[in-house]
C-alpha cells in the first residue's frame, strides 16, 4: 500500500476511461437529459455497464486498481487524518485511506441509483415500463418474464413513488459526495504537492 519508490499515483487506462465516462454519464443525467426520458434511461444503462467494468477491474485489474489495494477501513482513514494533522505525507500506490472511503461511498450511491433506475425502467430489451407495447422479449422468455413483470407491475403501481424517492435522494446524496470528492482532490493536491488530477488524465502513466 505504502510505496517509497512511487512519486505519483499511476492509473491504468481502464480506471481513467471508466472514471471520466462515469463523470460524463452522471453530468448528462443530472443536467442534460430529461428525468425518466429514454435518453436518461439509456445513459443510465451505459453508466451501469461502465461501473460493472470498473468493479470487475477491481478483481482482475493491475495491483493499484484492485479493491485489495484500497480496502474500506475507518481505522486507516482515521490514521490518515492524524497524518494530515501532523503534516506528514506518505505515498499510496492506490487511493489514500480517506479517498478510498469516498470511492466506496460514491460507488454505493451509484449502485442504489442504478438499481432503483432499472427497477423503474426495466432491463434493456425487456420493454419500457413507461411505454406501451414495447416488449421485445423472445417467445421462450415471455412466460417467465411475464410472471416476473406481473409481480413487479402489481406492486409497481404503488412502488413507483418510493423508488423515485430513493432514486432522487441517492442522486442528491451523490451530488454532495461529488463536491466533497472534488474538494478532497484539491486539498490532497495542495497538501501533497503531487499532481493528483494529472495522474487521472491520459498520457500520465
Ligand atoms: C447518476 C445517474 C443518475 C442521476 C443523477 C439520475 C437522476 C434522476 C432524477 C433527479 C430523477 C427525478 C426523480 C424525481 O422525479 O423526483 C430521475 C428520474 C428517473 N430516472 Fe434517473 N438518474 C440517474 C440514473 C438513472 C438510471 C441508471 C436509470 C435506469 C437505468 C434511471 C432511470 C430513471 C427513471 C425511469 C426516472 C423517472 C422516475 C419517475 O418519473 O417516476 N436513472 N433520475
Ligand atoms: C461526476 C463527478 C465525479 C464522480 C462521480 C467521480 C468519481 C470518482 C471515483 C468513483 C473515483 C475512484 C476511481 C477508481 O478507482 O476507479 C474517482 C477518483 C478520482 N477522481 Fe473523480 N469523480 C468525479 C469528478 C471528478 C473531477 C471533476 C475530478 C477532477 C478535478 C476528479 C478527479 C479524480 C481523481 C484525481 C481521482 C483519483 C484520486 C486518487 O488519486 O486517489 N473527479 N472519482
Amino acid at each position: 500500500m505504502v510505496s517509497t519508490q512511487m512519486k505519483s499515483r499511476r492509473w491504468d487506462p481502464v480506471v481513467k476511461l471508466t472514471h471520466w465516462s462515469i463523470v460524463l454519464a452522471v453530468l448528462a443525467n443530472a443536467i442534460v437529459t430529461e428525468e425518466g426520458s429514454a435518453a436518461h434511461v439509456w445513459v443510465g444503462y451505459a453508466l451501469a455497464a461502465i461501473l460493472a467494468l470498473r468493479l470487475l477491474w477491481g478483481f482482475v485489474g493491475p495491483a493499484e486498481a484492485r479493491f485489495s489495494a484500497f480496502p474500506p477501513s475507518p481505522r486507516r482513514a482515521l490514521a490518515h487524518i492524524r497524518e494530515i494533522r501532523a503534516g506528514t505525507v506518505s505515498e499510496h500506490a492506490s487511493h489514500n485511506p480517506l479517498g478510498a472511503l469516498m470511492v466506496y461511498a460514491i460507488w454505493s450511491c451509484l449502485l442504489v441509483i442504478i438499481a432503483t433506475g432499472i427497477a423503474m425502467a426495466g432491463l434493456p430489451g425487456s420493454g419500457e415500463r413507461h411505454e406501451e407495447g414495447a416488449r421485445t422479449v423472445s417467445a421462450q422468455t415471455v412466460e417467465a418474464d411475464e410472471e416476473e413483470a406481473g409481480e413487479h407491475r402489481e406492486g409497481g403501481e404503488h412502488e413507483e413513488g418510493p423508488l423515485t424517492e430513493v432514486h432522487e435522494v441517492a442522486a442528491n446524496l451523490l451530488y454532495v459526495l461529488i463536491l466533497l470528492h472534488i474538494a478532497g482532490v484539491i486539498f490532497e493536491t495542495r497538501r501533497s504537492g503531487r499532481q493528483v488530477v494529472l495522474a487521472m488524465l491520459p498520457g500520465h502513466r
